[in-house]
């Protein structure tokens, strides 16, 4: 695939695409089939890069793939699990978080695992309150359980998503009783929660988000169809509304959404809410700017704010974004200031409650002043969703713009540059 389109901007996004599982769900799934002695089925799996990564990593670790892509079907089976090389797990990894998350399967399966140097404190406080033996040495970290994992109190700092995956994939299978507080519960995790209580766990999840699990000796495979991709969703409704467009998005489901229609609809986008997925459209008329602070679930989505962001600039006044969950999270805006917007961004918590990131020195708060036309530029995608957003926003802009980097996009957004075909995008490849 070439790395390099040129967009001709300023045609509305008209049409109908299909999103399939959560790249975020499906990833983690594909690693809980780790700890079942039997094969386990995963449906509705989209064609993305993070998928045959971590097929490789399981791959690397003895498990079976047979991954039949058109009809998004993924059989794993684990009947002969072994140890991998660091050096081939590093190779095939890359800056992908995701093989930490074999360390509580592998600990069970294995009594070991081995990884790379990445950020993570919180997974490695968690394994170790299991009664992992961390050892880090200079070439990676060596985990080993010899004398078995046990159930544990643990409160994190923060709802991490990962440190709660981990949390819950070590828990099931540990002797005794675990309880997780201050959890996150954002539907890809009761996602995966649903897949390990088919596979034989017990957990309950309480609604002051305390998980409790009780470990069990063996589990089994299991058979799932995966929850919808809802940051894919809802960057295809922010590119419906930055190009003044109409994009039905089939297999999108209102539940896991709420929080990004309410926004959608205060911005001035308009929805239609079907069985089979959400059409969302611009109106016409003027959208309007909001004041919009990025949480953990229930709240609205850190991933969701990107793509949005595009969308503000050609709001009518002042919109102010406060990002909660991560602290770098607006480097993209420089690009799209290049483009012509007006963003500045703030190390100051603004519009919102005081963060965690607000007495340190991240630009974290971000005041958008629109509408501003975009114009074309020279663009080098940073990263997945801020990718995804400057693609928008070569999209909506007039002229033609070059997007350089988009393999980083196809990490997660199923068959993209079919989906702007289908969507009358007009682009060519270099
Ligand atoms: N954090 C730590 N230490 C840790 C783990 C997390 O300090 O050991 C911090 C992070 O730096 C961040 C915050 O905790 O500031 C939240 O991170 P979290 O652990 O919740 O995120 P994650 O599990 O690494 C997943 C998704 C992200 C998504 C976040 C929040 C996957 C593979 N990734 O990341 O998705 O933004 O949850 O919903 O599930 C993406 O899809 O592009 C993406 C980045």
């Amino acid at each position: 695939m070439t790395d390099l389109i040129y967009v001709n901007g300023g045609t509305p996004l008209n049409g109908s695409i299909t999103v399939r599982g959560a790249k975020n769900f499906v990833s983690k799934a594909m690693v809980a089939a780790l700890l079942g002695e039997t094969p386990s089925e995963l449906r509705n799996v989209p064609d993305i890069r993070d998928v045959h990564v971590v097929s490789g990593l399981l791959e690397l670790h003895g498990v079976k793939v047979d991954y039949d892509v058109k009809a998004g079907v993924l059989k794993l089976d684990p009947s002969n699990v072994e140890t991998a090389h660091m050096a081939d797990i590093d190779a095939h990894a890359g800056a992908s978080r995701i093989p930490i998350l074999f360390c509580g399967p592998l600990l069970h399966r294995l009594g070991g695992c081995r990884i790379g140097d990445r950020p993570i404190d919180f997974h490695l406080s968690i394994l170790r309150q299991f009664g992992a033996v961390v050892d880090k040495r200079e070439n990676g970290i060596f985990l080993s359980a010899p004398n078995g994992l046990k159930g544990t109190k643990i409160e994190l700092p923060y709802p991490s998503v990962g440190a709660t995956e981990q949390l819950l994939m070590t828990a099931v299978r540990a002797e005794g009783i675990t309880e997780l507080s201050n959890a996150a519960v954002e539907p890809e995790i009761l996602d995966l929660i649903n897949v390990l209580q088919k596979m034989g766990a017990i957990i309950t999840v309480r609604t002051d988000r305390v998980i409790r699990i009780e470990g069990v000796p063996v589990l089994k495979g299991y058979s799932h169809t995966a929850l919808a991709d809802r940051i894919e969703a809802a960057s295809w409704a922010s590119a419906a509304l930055a190009t003044r467009g109409d994009i039905f998005v089939k297999g999108a489901t209102q539940p896991e959404m709420t929080a990004f229609l309410n926004t959608f609809r205060k911005v001035g986008g308009e929805f239609e809410i079907q069985d089979d997925g959400i059409r969302f459209f611009h109106p016409g008329g003027e959208l309007k700017p909001i004041v919009l602070e990025t949480d953990v679930h229930p709240g609205f989505m850190t991933d969701w704010q990107q793509p949005l962001v595009v969308a503000l600039t050609q709001a009518t006044g002042l919109s102010i974004v406060h990002e909660t969950v991560y602290e770098n999270r607006f480097g993209f805006t420089d690009a799209l200031n290049g483009m012509g917007a007006q963003i500045q961004v703030y190390k100051e918590c603004l519009g919102g409650t005081e963060c965690r990131f607000g007495q340190r020195n991240f630009h974290h708060s971000a005041v958008i002043a629109g509408p501003t036309p975009l114009v074309a530029r020279d663009i080098v995608v940073p990263d997945l969703r801020g990718g995804f957003s400057h693609l928008i926003a070569a999209l909506a802009a007039e002229g033609r713009s070059s997007v350089k980097g988009i393999q980083l996009i196809d990490r997660g957004y199923e068959n993209f540059m079919g989906k702007l075909e289908a969507l009358g995008a007009k682009f060519e490849m270099a």
